[in-house]
């Protein structure tokens, strides 16, 4: 292995948004996201149109990551692409750019898990970061994906929990949607939340045993909540909106909470370190740093460019494997039920 730099450019496109990155090591250079906003409408990501908008946007993103990081693509050591899990037609524009433009520039080709690299985001180079130690318990919770998986090396993982039916954030998704919020309510409900008393509204925990979580039962409630409610008052949702959204958010970080303390007392490790879009939820990184003094946990909680969807992460994923020459070729295929 010579001492050469590496440029990586990677690409994601596992759900609705198109990225593309390019990291010099393990620094990013720069990071460009295009958000889909046509799925606003719909409440929800529709597949077919978020096939054919990464088909609109993958050559002006991975342009626009070449131009902000100033390489040319001459200069790239190799590609790195999400190969799953997500959406097998937002998948395959991805993968079958990323083949082509190897292929063309004569390059290696890494695929990469999407949810390895919602967790080694944290050993992208930054000043402000501290890299984690191993071993140590990595939470996912994004929009497809609730899950605690022990990390004691960089490809070296083991999911002790996970959710038996809805994300964490298809929780917050599915109950916006309840409250008229548009897709993705998370963000939304956070914001109003920290207006709210987060003790207006008691909903149920739901009794999972071991590490798992379930999040279908607590939509339900709230479903069941605003229907009674608003047949008393058709005006509740709008008279009550931060107090409801205080509740719901109380109630998840609570879940989350219990489930972390238990897989901590299980496996003995207290470092911690959270990934995936609801990385980005305000009450959610407080309860975990303030479990460093509570609980004497060592947390890491990304930067916010690094918890959504983002084609940085794929790209330090892409350099680890660049260092153990673990490349994959052209008969690679997209798969979206791929497992850590
Ligand atoms: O990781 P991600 O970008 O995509 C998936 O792989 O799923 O996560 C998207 C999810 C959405 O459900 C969105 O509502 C949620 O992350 N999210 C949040 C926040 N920001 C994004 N949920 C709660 N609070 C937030 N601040
Ligand atoms: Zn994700």
């Amino acid at each position: 292995m010579s001492t050469k730099d590496v440029y990586i450019l990677a690409i994601e496109s596992s759900c609705d948004d198109t990225s593309a990155a390019v990291l010099k090591n393990a620094k990013v250079l720069s990071n460009v996201v295009a958000n889909q906003k046509i799925h606003e409408a719909y409440g929800g990501v529709v597949p077919e149109l978020a096939s054919r908008a990464h088909q609109q946007n993958i050559v002006p993103v991975v342009h626009q990551a070449l131009a902000n990081a100033n390489i040319d693509k001459k200069q790239l050591t190799a590609i790195a692409f999400t190969r799953g899990p997500g959406l097998m037609g937002s998948l395959l524009v991805g993968t079958s750019f990323a083949k082509s433009l190897a292929l063309g520039l004569n390059i290696p080709l890494i695929d990469v898990n999407h949810m390895q690299a919602h967790i080694l985001a944290h050993f992208i180079e930054d000043d402000a970061q501290e890299i984690p130690a191993f071993p140590f318990l990595a939470m996912t919770i994004s929009g497809g994906h609730t899950q605690i998986v022990v990390v004691r090396n960089h490809f070296d993982m083991e999911v002790i929990g996970e959710t038996i039916d809805d994300a964490v954030g298809e929780a917050y998704d599915k109950s916006g949607k309840i409250l008229g919020l548009t897709y993705p309510a998370g963000p939304q409900i956070d914001k109003l939340a920290t207006q709210g008393n987060p003790k207006a509204f008691p909903f149920p925990k739901p009794k999972v045993a071991g590490l798992n979580f379930s999040f279908s039962g607590l939509k339900t409630a709230i479903l069941y909540f605003i229907q009674k409610q608003t047949k008393e008052n058709p005006d509740f949702v709008k008279e009550n909106l931060v107090d409801i959204c205080a509740s719901i958010q109380y109630t998840i970080v609570n879940i989350i909470l219990d489930k972390l303390k238990k897989a901590v007392k299980q496996t003995g490790i207290k470092t911690i370190a959270i990934g995936g879009g609801v990385s980005a939820n305000s009450a959610i990184r407080k309860a975990l740093k303030d479990g460093e003094h509570k609980f004497g946990w060592k947390t890491h909680i990304p930067k916010f460019e690094y918890t959504t969807d983002n084609a940085g992460m794929i790209g330090i994923v892409g350099y680890l494997k660049y260092l153990q020459e673990d490349f994959t070729d052209e008969a690679v295929t997209a798969n979206s039920r791929i497992k850590i």
